[in-house]
């Protein structure tokens, strides 16, 4: 997003936000486009190799998107918190935060979080405030490992209001 914004020093400037693709494991999203790559793991050749439970390495208002596809539920539920809160930080007033995680216990050792359908409007609707703007459920099916039938992964959009 290109915004025209007000500096005390420089007058009205053009500013492009971040948008950020945290745990991006394989899925790279183009640089570009004003994406950066995060990951924990070196193989995945991110733009930031970080831990992301230590937060966001980002200055306050300065990404206009945050995308966490199958990452959260990596976390404990104390870090899963956290990150939103820094979500909450680094995003600009209409920023976008799009979350992807299974819904239930998926049959995956490494998870830490388990989530229903609500867990997030609970979270960022009634304690931040954040408008809740799309809900998508889907069943995902599994072609590379084995998956019980009647597995489930949700989409949540939200836009942070102010
Ligand atoms: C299941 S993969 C999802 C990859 C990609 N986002 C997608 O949807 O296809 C989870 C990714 O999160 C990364 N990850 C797990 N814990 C992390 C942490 N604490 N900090 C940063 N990345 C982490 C893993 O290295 C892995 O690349």
């Amino acid at each position: 997003m290109l915004k025209k914004c007000f500096s005390k020093n420089m007058g009205w400037i053009m500013t492009v936000f971040k948008k950020l693709n945290l745990g991006c494991g394989f899925s790279r999203m183009p640089p570009v486009d004003g994406w950066v790559n995060i990951d924990i793991d070196v193989r995945f050749n991110p733009d930031i190799v970080r831990d992301l439970s230590r937060g966001l390495p980002f200055e306050n208002g300065t990404c206009d998107k945050v995308l966490a596809s199958h990452i959260i539920e990596h976390f404990v539920p104390a870090d899963v918190i956290f990150l939103i809160q820094e979500c909450q930080r680094v995003l600009v007033p209409g920023g976008i935060l799009m979350i992807t995680v299974p819904l239930g216990v998926a049959p995956d050792l490494t998870h830490e979080s388990f989530f229903h359908e609500f867990t997030f409007d609970n979270l960022l609707v009634q304690k931040y405030n954040w408008s809740l703007s799309k809900l998508i459920l889907i069943s995902k099916v599994f072609v590379d490992v084995p998956a019980p039938e009647n597995y489930r992964m949700m989409t949540v959009t939200f836009e942070k209001v102010k």
